[in-house]
């Protein structure tokens, strides 16, 4: 997490994960929602991602039930790459070859241990470059 500065947000269906990915990780910054009612997860989505475009250094964390209303919502704004991850090898992944910004968990389908594990790897991993930037530069 050296030099980053890292954003979290979820929905009701997040509260839960959230709550405790933020006991293993303390210095991430909560944006929301504070309890487990309803919300509507664009207005968190949106949140965060205004955040996260004010610098190369700040990465966000997304949670909603599947992942897809959180990443659908983020992936609209020019320079959010978000992806959702079921497993720490995907958030490896996204790091490695799309460059991701933003990791969006699917907090209904994913264990507490996974998602830590994810959060772990999504904020430790570099983006590996070359050919993956040629790809990034064709979105
Ligand atoms: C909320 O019930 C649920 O629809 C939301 O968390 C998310 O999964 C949407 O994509």
């Amino acid at each position: 997490m050296k030099n980053k500065t890292v954003y979290i947000a979820s929905d009701h269906a997040g509260f839960k994960l959230k709550s405790q990915l933020l006991k293993k990780f303390p210095k991430i910054t909560d944006l929301g929602t504070k309890s487990d009612e309803s919300v509507d997860y664009p207005d968190f989505a949106h949140k965060l991602t205004k955040e996260i475009l004010k610098s190369k250094n700040n990465f966000g964390i997304l949670i909603c039930g599947t992942g897809v209303g959180m990443s659908i919502t983020a992936n609209r704004r020019k320079g959010i790459r978000a992806g959702i991850a079921n497993n720490s090898k995907i958030a490896t992944l996204i790091r490695k070859h799309n460059d991701a910004n933003v990791l969006v968990l699917p907090g209904r389908f994913i264990s507490t241990n996974e998602a830590k594990k994810s959060v772990q790897t999504f904020l430790s991993t570099k983006f590996e470059s070359g050919r993956h930037k040629r790809r990034i530069d064709k979105i």
